[in-house]
């Protein structure tokens, strides 16, 4: 009797939606991965949005230069705040209008002066893990997640080598 030399995995691993989404929980949103290139964000103020296995982020230039990535949600009531790519001097939610700084702090909420309690100093966009590695933006949604070069020792070097010269 011979014995089949190829595993494989079952056809379910394929097809089976409830396995695609403990995949995505327990890899994909737990490791790093390419979100763009620093290209798209070359001034204070550019953005891009995208779908990282079924959550809303968007990565954007702060004013001080810095690489900084969001949840595309709203703090008022979780509406997405962007979309596609371009430009924005502050994101201001389509919804209720709560507007935010390019750092993510809350700017200003109509209404917020006649609300007690309302602190806007205490809201802020919920962050996202990011590094840029040779000019690509990576983000990993686990806040806890070691960093890129804990995971790919030597990946910045690695990825010099293919990069045209600055
Ligand atoms: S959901 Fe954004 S301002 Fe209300």
């Amino acid at each position: 009797m011979s014995t089949n030399p190829v595993h494989a995995l079952d056809a379910a691993h394929y097809t089976d939606p409830a396995l695609f989404e403990r995949e995505r929980e327990r890899v994909f949103r737990r490791t790093w991965q390419f979100a763009g290139h620093v290209s798209q964000l070359e001034r204070p103020g550019n953005y891009f949005a995208l779908d990282l296995h079924g959550r809303g982020l968007f990565c954007v230039k702060d004013r001080e230069g810095v690489v900084r990535a969001f949840y595309n949600a709203c703090c008022h009531r979780a509406h997405q705040l962007v979309e596609g790519s371009g430009h924005k001097r502050v994101l201001v939610c389509p919804y209720h209008a709560w507007t935010y700084e390019l750092d993510g702090r809350l700017r200003a909420a109509p209404g917020a002066d006649s609300t007690p309690g309302f602190d806007p100093s205490a809201i802020c966009l919920t962050p996202v893990r990011s590094e840029l590695v040779g000019g690509f933006v990576f983000v990993n949604l686990d806040p806890d997640a070691e960093p890129m070069e804990h995971w790919y020792p030597g990946i910045a070097d690695a990825l010099a080598e293919y990069l045209p010269d600055p």
